[in-house]
């Protein structure tokens, strides 16, 4: 006998168990199915960004930069050590058991707000009787009846044609996550998000990193002011980045691999390195979940095909997170699970792509949300801009860690704040303040007149808003 729900979720990365918990807080009996195991097999919910991205990720640039502070920095505080050695296992162990801290805190999540969990892979197996009948295969072997489904089944690395990842030479976000052991020179595909986060964590344990980017500008999604601040502070430490280069067929044996490129001057070049990272953007993952059985309809680009509430082409299926359109973020996904639980409910919730936050969690850390100035310039708007260096502010300079500045662009004649740029400590706290002031749809003179405590980084955004009418007070 099939097991009846008003709403299975089909994916517990951030977009479907946040989904699924909404859901159940408005009452509804939901079930939540989940195809990840951990090394022992058990279920471990939580996605990519649990597993093998956001948190993984973000521990490992934590215990990085404290060894980076420590050989490179602690000197200028006055701490002098000697003998610095790094035990890679137990770095990697830690980061291992705050992954296991984020899966177990679902589970408990689930129990507490009484979400069904199966753990297995859910896929479409009919409609019948105004209900989504879905199949649970794995450590579960279940039949499912839905009368809502919310499809959350993320996205998987992409590969270079002709080079897939085997996680040992070849590596994806998720073997780049547990290099064995520290190697002497690493090959990176793609200077995007993880290109720039993971070549960061292997160059600050002590790799020769080269990154090899496509796009003739760097980091062409940012702000391009704040790019060149970005390249020159990752020139400094000692990351190569190439640009505008082409990336030929590339070699790999059980020791090395090759990969021949032409540079942006047209020149024929070669890479020889211990392993190589593709980090060249995701695609989204339908596999399994059979989307043929029931005409589940997909965009030009494979993604699951939604209108602006996250409704697909089939009644009651809904698709949130990295499997629809949009920015691949964890934020995003979850803000479109709740707004679909609560659709699902009756209520009527927005999700605001104009307020998403980006943030790139290098040293110095970026961060934006809103307009950049090249998109203000193609748009013909016009803007005033006002910037703020952390070099003039007090708390970076007893941090010693003054690289970067605050802009804020600012509506000409409104003064409403259409988009904030960071780079600099702590940008990724930062930003939050720029992202509620967008969503109330605020002027830079309503930071200005703001109390920012002192002591703070946050006094930067105050001056930075300040300057949008030239009149910084301690610039
Ligand atoms: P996912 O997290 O991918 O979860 C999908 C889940 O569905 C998985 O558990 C999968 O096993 C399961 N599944 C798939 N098909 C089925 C099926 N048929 N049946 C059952 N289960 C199924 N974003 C940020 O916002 N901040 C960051 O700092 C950040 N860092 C990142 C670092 C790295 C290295 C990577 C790779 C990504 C990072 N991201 C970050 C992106 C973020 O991880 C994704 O945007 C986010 O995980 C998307 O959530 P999701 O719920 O859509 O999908
Ligand atoms: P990305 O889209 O950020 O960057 C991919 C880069 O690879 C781009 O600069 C692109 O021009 C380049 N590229 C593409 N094809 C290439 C080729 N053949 N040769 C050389 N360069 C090539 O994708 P990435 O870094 O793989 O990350 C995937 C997603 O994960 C991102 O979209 C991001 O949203 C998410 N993510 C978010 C993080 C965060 O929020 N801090 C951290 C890591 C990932």
């Amino acid at each position: 006998m099939a097991k009846q729900f008003d709403v299975v979720v089909i994916g517990a990365g951030p977009g479907g168990y946040i989904a699924a918990i909404r859901a159940a807080q408005l009452g509804m009996n939901v079930a939540c199915i989940d195809a990840w195991s951990n090394d022992q097999g058990k279920p471990a919910p939580g996605g990519t960004c649990t597993n093998v991205g956001c948190i993984p990720s973000k521990a490992l640039l934590q215990s990085s930069e404290h060894y980076d502070q420590a050989n490179h920095h602690f000197a200028e505080h006055g701490i002098q050590i000697k003998g610095i050695e790094l035990k890679l296992d137990t770095l990697v162990g830690r980061k291992d058991t705050v992954v296991k801290q984020n899966n177990d805190g679902i589970l408990y999540l689930f129990k507490k707000n009484k979400v069904t969990f199966f753990h297995g892979t859910g896929s479409f197996a009919a409609y019948v009787d105004g209900g989504w009948s879905i199949k649970v295969s794995g450590t579960s072997d279940e039949d499912l009846v839905a009368k809502h489904v919310i499809i959350a089944t993320g996205s998987s690395p992409r590969a270079l044609p002709g080079l897939p990842f085997d996680e040992t030479q070849v590596l994806s976000n998720d073997g780049a996550l547990r290099i064995p052991a520290v190697p002497k020179k690493l090959a990176v595909i793609g200077a995007g998000v993880i290109g720039l986060e993971l070549g960061s964590v292997w160059r600050r344990l002590g790799a020769e990193v080269t990154i090899l980017e496509a796009m003739p500008e760097f980091l062409a999604v940012a702000d391009q002011q704040v790019a060149k601040e970005a390249q020159k502070a990752f020139a400094k430490q000692g990351l190569v980045i190439h640009t505008g280069v082409k990336i030929g067929e590339v070699k790999s044996t059980a020791k090395s691999v090759t990969v021949p490129y032409t540079d942006a001057s047209g020149a024929e070049q070669k890479l020889v390195a211990d392993k190589i990272i593709v980090s060249i953007g995701r695609v989204p993952h339908v596999e399994g979940l059979g989307v043929e059985t029931v005409g589940l309809k997909l965009d030009e680009r494979g993604f699951i095909a939604v209108d602006d509430d996250c409704m697909t082409n089939l009644p009651n299926v809904w698709a949130v997170g990295d499997v629809v359109r949009g920015p691949m973020l964890a934020h995003k996904a979850e803000e479109e699970g709740v707004a679909v639980a609560e659709r699902i409910s009756g209520q009527h919730s927005h999700v605001n792509f104009g307020t998403i936050p980006s943030v790139i969690y290098t040293s110095p850390e970026i961060a934006w949300v809103g307009k950049n100035e090249q998109q203000l310039k193609t748009e013909g708007r016009d803007y005033k801009a006002g910037s703020f260096p952390f070099m003039a502010n007090g708390r970076a300079r007893a941090l010693g860690d003054t690289t970067g500045f605050v802009k804020i662009l600012a509506d000409a004649k409104t003064d409403e704040v259409l988009g904030v740029h960071i780079i600099g400590p702590m940008a990724s706290e930062l930003i939050s303040e720029a992202v509620t002031i967008m969503e109330f749809r605020g002027a830079a003179e309503d930071i200005a007149r703001i109390c920012h405590a002192h002591p703070t980084l946050s006094e930067a955004m105050k001056e930075a808003a300040l300057a949008v009418d030239k009149r910084t007070l301690n610039f």
